[in-house]
């Protein structure tokens, strides 16, 4: 009887370690929230209109572009009967009178339960976390973390493959800049990937990551030529060359078109091989790939809704 009790005491306590708390990095949850959200992200899929936002208020606060991730935070909250305020530009608030971060979350908090926001200074969304009094979730911090991104990859991944383990996973591009790679391999080393990290010599993984993935014996391999990775890849990861992180565009020439998946280059690949993208696509993707049956980035765009749906009712304790 005691042990039943201290297994019910566990799983909800288990259940409700999202509640309240910040979404800063993917490292912030373990391998048990990941499966968790992936659960409640599927509820949503089946069922994507429920009004458990009712009488919630959530703050978006963009002062990056974005499509894809401000507007599916958008469609879900809409979906979920919640109401948004904040801005898509921050020229147009106070930040440019000369307020400070602190000040405008400081703000913001008393209008709203959770403050979703995008930045391009690595470690805003953690300091912004750190003074705001209701929830934050990072919606990308510079070239450091996206955990929402992450979170919908994870599920775009186990509905694509049907698990997440023992994958073989191709990270093209970007891999110093790219937030959402950094992101990404965070997660899947919880699940016994092999990782081939195909990048330009400049664009490399941070050591920093790898040292990660060799402490939890972690099989990865770098590349320089895309063709070398296809043919054993379950996921080809490709990613934009990050412009807006580079401070001599000279070094951003030199790289820019460094890879460009073709639908020719499919031909021999496996059955269950699926191309995702975080998107925007800039060349590195050719147009002739979104007709292959392997191309999954628009779908997995479309998955955003409902992980940010699991998302924001996880934090908020409703799910
Ligand atoms: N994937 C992603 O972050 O896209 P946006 O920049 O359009 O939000």
């Amino acid at each position: 009887m005691i042990v039943g009790n201290l297994l019910l005491s566990t799983n909800a306590n288990k259940q409700n370690l999202m509640k309240n708390k910040s979404l800063i990095s993917i490292t912030d949850y373990s391998k048990e929230d990941y499966l968790k959200l992936i659960e409640i992200a599927e509820e949503f899929e089946k069922n994507p209109k429920q009004q458990l936002l009712k009488g919630y208020v959530i703050a978006s606060l963009f002062f990056e572009p974005s499509t894809r991730t401000r507007l599916s935070f958008e469609s879900a909250i809409n979906r979920l009967g919640g109401r948004i305020v904040g801005f898509t530009d921050a020229s147009s608030s106070s930040v440019k009178k000369g307020e400070s971060l602190k000040d405008t979350i400081l703000t913001v908090s008393n209008y709203s339960d959770l403050i979703v926001m995008r930045h391009p200074i690595e470690g805003s969304a953690r300091y912004a976390s750190e003074v705001a009094p209701v929830p934050v979730v990072n919606a990308g911090d510079g070239a450091n973390q996206h955990p929402t991104q992450c979170l919908l990859d994870l599920y775009s991944i186990k509905k694509t493959q049907g698990t997440l383990d023992n994958l073989n996973i191709a990270l093209v591009g970007d891999l110093k800049y790219g937030r959402t790679v950094h992101s990404l391999m965070m997660a899947m080393a919880h699940f016994n990937p092999t990782f081939n990290f195909i990048s330009p010599e400049s664009l490399r993984m941070p050591q920093g990551y790898k040292n990660h993935l060799d402490n939890e014996g972690i099989k990865y391999y770098e590349h320089d030529v895309l063709e070398d990775a296809i043919p054993h890849a379950d996921i080809i990861y490709m990613t934009r060359v990050q412009k807006e992180r580079f401070s001599d565009p000279i070094e951003y020439e030199k790289v820019k078109n460094a890879y460009v998946l073709r639908n020719a280059m499919l031909d021999e690949t496996k059955d269950n091989l699926r191309i995702l993208h975080p998107l925007p696509r800039v060349n590195e993707i050719h147009e002739d790939v979104d007709s292959n049956p392997k191309a999954y980035y628009f779908e997995q765009a479309l998955n955003g809704v409902f992980m940010r749906q699991a998302i924001l009712t996880s934090i908020l304790g409703l799910k």
